[in-house]
């Protein structure tokens, strides 16, 4: 049985007072479940502040973003894998669509970056998804199967049980408009069978998360599909009641 992960994104979003009062709501109002796992995944500066507040917690905690490189040095701007795990971080969200089309992230380097992060005890959110011109034209899975060979390619056998994948439609990211239950499903399930042709094992137990307009009206009929094994929020982490029935609707799906 695989253990759902509900993480929450917070992108470009928060300040210090504002964290303090979601994670300390997070945190007083925390669900144990056994099937579930939690996260929140917010802006580099505020990782010592989220590690003070939830390190005695059951929820998880990681960074948007990692760079290639694993040895200090002189690359400005950049935070390395080992400066992650100082601040405690599980997760590392890697690929998503933002950071692809506005920092020109290609398969490669999102590739490069998950090799760094499970190198380095770090498990890497993989982000794939196609954009509403690529779905129109009928090459949704020839993109998700690009995205998804070019991080296949660059790990070990045995890393890719380490790996969490989020299929994001881009069209579907922010838009309020998320994908239907049957086009999820079909995706996950193709991308779960990929992962197969190389792996059977790591495939059968990788979690593949749904991501784009994840709310509480929609969150149990996404969660409760066969192949998806939760959620990578983003506006609605942001919202404590919001993001905890989210939360509450996978553990119900992993219960039923
Ligand atoms: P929204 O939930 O705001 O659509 O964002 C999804 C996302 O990009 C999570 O990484």
């Amino acid at each position: 049985m695989r253990k759902k992960l509900v993480a929450g994104n917070w992108k470009m979003n928060g300040s210090l007072k504002e964290n303090e009062a979601l994670l300390k709501t997070l945190v007083q109002r925390q669900l144990q479940f056994n099937q579930l796992q939690t996260a929140v995944i917010p802006p580099f500066p505020y990782l010592s502040q989220t590690q003070q507040q939830l390190h005695t917690s059951t929820i998880l905690w990681g960074a948007q973003d990692v760079s290639v490189e694993s040895k200090a040095g002189a690359f400005t701007g950049e935070v390395s894998a080992s400066m992650l795990l100082d601040f405690g971080c599980h997760f590392v969200i890697v690929g998503h669509s933002e950071r692809r089309q506005r920092h020109q992230e290609t398969d490669q380097v999102v590739a490069l970056k998950a090799k760094v992060c499970i190198e380095n005890g770090l498990r890497p959110i993989v982000c794939i998804g196609e954009s509403l011109g690529e779905r129109e034209k009928g090459e949704t899975l020839s993109v998700l199967y690009r995205q998804i060979d070019a991080v296949l390619n660059a790990l070990d056998v045995d890393h890719i049980q380490r790996l969490v994948l989020a299929y994001e439609p881009i069209w579907a990211i922010g838009t309020g408009k998320s994908a239907t239950i049957e086009q999820v499903q079909e995706v996950h399930q193709a991308l779960r069978q990929r992962v197969a042709a190389v792996d059977w094992v790591a495939a059968s137990a990788l979690n593949i998360l749904y991501g784009g307009s994840v709310k509480p009206a929609n969150a149990l009929e996404l969660m409760s599909l066969p192949d998806v094994d939760g959620a990578l929020v983003g506006g609605a982490s942001l919202v404590a009641e919001d993001f905890m029935a989210i939360i509450q609707a996978a553990a119900v799906s992993a219960a039923g």
